[in-house]
């Protein structure tokens, strides 16, 4: 399969969960894909995973000197990147009566600042290499509320604005920018959200209400990275089973 032939793609928070099998997938479409995160050893241990074409470098994406160093690692390596897909993201709960000032920007930080940064990282070498693909991801929660998670929620709703002003801002550079919205998918930040809770239980209201398989999420990411999706920009795309359609449990 090379449905990402000639793609040098840098994928944020691929040491685990999604960020990994975006990784895992671009690879394995003929992509050429920079694995930055935190996690050092996690990440190295995915990208050697994945071979030659796979390189793990350490980046915290609230540091804009790391994505200068980042961007510039990749050229050496790669190339200069065609594809950015702003994955990393934390999420931490508290009601408005005990979180934190710190827990609201720390959250801002790494969601939304963090994917701003590597936006303004990445646009001049992907322009000289005459465009590309830029996917931030989003969530549910960034086209709805939740209680307790009004610092994750503001994120990923701000994650959807950035969306369209950098697809507006840079769409004469040849650049698409999308969001991709998942559900409720199993990874350690997906299954550490349920506190323990059955899948199918807090999905029941949804129309495929089981939790979802982060290679579902990959399969779009796939798409929107590669030329197949060359007139999409500036647009939401939903991997949520349908729960923002609305409660299926009425239709019944
Ligand atoms: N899993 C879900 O159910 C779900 C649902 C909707 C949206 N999302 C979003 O998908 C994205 C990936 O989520 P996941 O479930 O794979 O999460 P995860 O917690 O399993 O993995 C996130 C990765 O991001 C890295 N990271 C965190 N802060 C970072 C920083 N400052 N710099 C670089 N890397 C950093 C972590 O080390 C980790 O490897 C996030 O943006 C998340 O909000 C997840």
């Amino acid at each position: 399969m090379s449905r990402l032939a000639g793609k040098v793609a840098i994928v944020t928070g691929a040491a685990a969960g999604l960020g990994a099998e975006f990784a895992r997938q671009f690879v394995a479409e003929g992509a050429q894909v920079v694995l930055a995160d935190i996690a050092e050893a996690e990440g190295a241990a995915v990208a050697h995973d994945l071979g030659k074409n796979a390189h793990f470098i350490r980046l915290d994406i609230t540091d804009p000197a790391q994505w200068r160093t980042t961007v510039e690692e990749t050229r050496a390596m790669f190339g200069p990147p065609t594809v950015l897909v702003n994955n990393a993201g934390i999420v931490e709960f508290g009601s408005f009566l005990d979180a934190s000032v710190d827990s609201m920007r720390r959250t801002l930080d790494v969601n939304v600042i963090g994917a701003w940064l590597g936006i303004q990282a990445v646009v001049p070498s992907m322009t000289a290499a005459g465009g590309g693909s830029i996917v931030n991801v989003s969530s549910d929660a960034g086209m709805k509320g939740y209680p307790r998670l009004s610092a994750y929620v503001s994120s990923k709703w701000a994650v959807r604005g950035l969306t369209r002003s950098a697809a507006l801002e840079l769409g004469h550079r040849g650049i698409r920018v999308n969001a991709v919205l998942p559900g409720l998918i199993d990874t350690p930040m997906g299954r550490g959200s349920l506190h323990g809770l059955d899948p199918s239980d807090v999905l029941a209201d949804s129309p495929t209400p089981r939790i979802g398989r982060p290679e579902e999420v990959a399969a779009l990411m796939v798409f929107l990275a590669s030329d197949e999706s060359g007139y999409c920009s500036g647009a939401d795309y939903q991997a949520d089973g349908g729960m923002l359609a609305g409660n299926a449990l009425r239709g019944e």
